[in-house]
């Protein structure tokens, strides 16, 4: 079903009034149109609902939130950090990010002097330590923080980030509340991309945004960035347009393929597969968008699609173990054929 079908009647941006070309802006992903308050984040409604209900009540326990790049973490902290304590956030928050040394001495100095630092706050507000990225800490520096995360947990609370919460020590995870971030639906993705395009004044179509939803696998900020890169590079957002920018393997041409072997045609299907490779994608490039467009595909029996998955992902991993030829991957097409063609007519003639 079309990604559209609900939210037909979506505007279309209308072209900016002046040509004049787009490329010395800011990204818009940060700052331009990064949500100031939690209302305006988009998915994970749940966890966000109840960072809203620590919003408004106060009493914020330590938070750890994980999860995939670009889909609000560092935004929902910063969100939250600015509902709890408005006009006080400059003296209340401190953010560390990977970019900041956070190595030992830095717990030892400066969260500790900021936890011992007297602010005074509204009733049921704590001053609130932000660790962004904090699986880049190291071991040592996590070990600091246990017991400085316990001695000042009266008027300071932590709030984390990181992608993956196996890199934050068992201590530190047993002190905290641990949301976990998914990445973020095709539906939420346009529906954020539409409103972009109405406020940029960006003329697109759907084709165009679908094909931006595709590329970024759920992922805000790729999808926000390769919108405004397609906007700045041809002043529309067309299906054609969006993949010159992503630079990935078009899937009106990987889905002719997958077809091709669906019905066993073995050299069509070689023949679309010398042409991407000839493009100059790599065996990662194409495996991985064959993988979804298969996952995608209408249309395809329900059997085929289990045994193709499970094809494109013994062919994934041996090309990620380091066998990316052009052979490794014919050779999975004709396994895909196969897999496509009558059972009878691989048994042999009896002599
Ligand atoms: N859920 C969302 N709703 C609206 N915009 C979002 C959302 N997630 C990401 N964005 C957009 O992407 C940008 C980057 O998001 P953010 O910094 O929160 O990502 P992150 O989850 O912290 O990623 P990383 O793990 O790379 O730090 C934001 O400025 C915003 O423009
Ligand atoms: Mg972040």
């Amino acid at each position: 079903m079309s990604l559209f079908a609900s939210t037909s009647a979506a505007a279309k941006g209308k072209a900016r009034d002046d040509d004049l070309p787009v490329a010395f802006e800011l990204p818009w992903s940060v700052p331009h149109h990064r949500p100031h308050t939690l209302d305006d984040i988009v998915g994970n409604t749940e966890t966000i609902e109840r960072l809203k209900v620590i919003a408004r009540d106060g009493n914020c326990p330590h938070i750890i939130i994980s999860g995939s790049p670009g889909i609000g973490k560092t935004t929902s902290i910063l969100a939250l950090a600015r509902a709890l304590l408005g006009d006080n956030y400059k003296e209340g928050v401190l953010e560390l990010n990977a970019s900041d040394e956070r190595g030992i001495d830095v717990v030892r100095n400066r969260i500790k002097a900021f936890a011992q630092k007297k602010v005074t706050l509204p009733l049921g507000r704590h001053k609130l330590i932000i660790l962004d990225e904090a699986d880049s800490m190291t071991t040592g520096a996590q070990q600091a923080l246990r017991r400085t995360m316990e001695l000042y947990s009266n008027t300071t609370r932590f709030a984390l980030a990181c992608n993956q919460s196996n890199k934050i020590i068992e201590p530190i995870q047993s002190r905290c509340a641990i949301l976990r971030y998914a990445r973020l639906s095709d539906k939420e993705l346009l529906q954020r991309l539409m409103e972009i395009c109405e406020i940029e004044k960006v003329p697109y179509n759907e084709a165009g945004l679908t094909a931006l939803v595709f590329t970024s696998e759920g992922d805000m900020r790729q999808a926000v960035n390769n919108l405004q890169s397609t906007f700045s590079g041809f002043n529309f957002v067309g299906a054609d347009e969006v993949f010159k920018v992503c630079d990935q393997p078009h899937p009106v041409k990987v889905k002719a393929l997958i077809t091709d072997c669906t019905k066993g045609r073995i050299d069509g299907a070689m023949d679309k597969l010398d042409e991407l490779w000839t493009a100059g994608y790599s065996a990662v490039d194409i495996v991985t968008t064959l993988f979804r467009v298969v996952k995608n595909m209408d249309g395809l029996h329900e059997f085929l699609k289990l045994e193709f998955i499970r094809e494109i992902g013994f062919a994934h991993m041996r090309i990620l173990e380091g066998v990316s030829t052009v052979v490794q991957l014919g050779g999975l097409l004709a396994r895909l054929c196969k897999l496509g063609m009558k059972p009878e007519l691989f048994v042999l003639p009896k002599a």
